[in-house]
């Protein structure tokens, strides 16, 4: 079969990156999580001590930054600057920064341009926010996976739980509904289903029925 490009896209907690990296084994193509690499640069923003408003010094990080992604005993491991970042990208702090580091357009070229390059030789499935709308619009597979809030806070809290964070459903469900607006209503690249995207609603699904649909959909390409 030929190595096509399948373009992930959804709100937080929908089920993407569990569902990419399972298509990706079966497929035995590359995941390319690009929530992780708006996360690293939210990370480092933290570590440097700064905060949303030293746009300057963002934008410098952004440039320099170096991100590996790498599949490690079936797993995807981050690091940046060669620091193994794969837990601390998911604490909270960094959540709560992210979306105000994503919407920096300097941020977003920069993440682009290597979204694109990690993509150039085909096979890849990609998860994030724009990837079909903007990073790969000509992907052959367009996947737009959405689920109520309701659930997609019973997800998170369940791998935050898993991962020993401590937080509260609540917070959860109003800290999704913030990040989903402003991921909605940025200026450069918000969050929207592309015209030819596939909407997948996995509320009632389980993770395998999504992953079956997706390749079934892959097979007909
Ligand atoms: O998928 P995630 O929750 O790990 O994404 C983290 C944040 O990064 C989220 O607030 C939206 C942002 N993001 C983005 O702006 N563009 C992408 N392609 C992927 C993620």
């Amino acid at each position: 079969m030929k190595k096509i490009i399948i373009a992930i896209d959804g709100p937080a907690g929908a089920g993407k990156s569990t569902v990419a990296q399972i298509v990706a084994q079966r497929l035995q193509y590359v995941y390319i999580d690009t929530g992780a690499m708006y996360r690293c640069i939210a990370w480092k923003v933290l570590q440097d001590g700064l905060t949303a408003d030293d746009e300057a010094a963002i934008v410098d990080i952004a440039r320099n930054i170096s991100i590996k992604l790498m599949y490690i005993d079936g797993k995807t491991q981050v690091f940046v600057d060669k620091c193994d970042v794969t837990n601390a990208i998911r604490n909270p702090e960094v959540s709560r920064m992210v979306p105000e580091v994503a919407q920096f357009a300097v941020v977003r070229e920069a993440m682009v341009a290597l979204q694109r390059q990690m993509a150039e030789q085909g096979g890849v499935v990609m998860d994030g926010r724009d990837i079909g709308t903007h990073v790969l619009p000509n992907a052959e597979v367009k996947i737009f996976l959405t689920a109520s809030i309701e659930e997609r806070a019973q997800r998170r809290w369940r791998e935050l739980t898993d991962k020993g964070f401590s937080v509260s459903l609540e917070e959860l469900t109003s800290e999704i509904a913030d990040r989903d607006k402003k991921d909605c209503e940025r200026e450069i690249s918000p969050l929207i289903q592309a015209t030819d995207a596939i909407l997948m609603d996995t509320t009632a699904l389980s993770i395998e029925q999504a992953v079956s649909e997706i390749l079934a959909i892959c097979k007909e390409r």
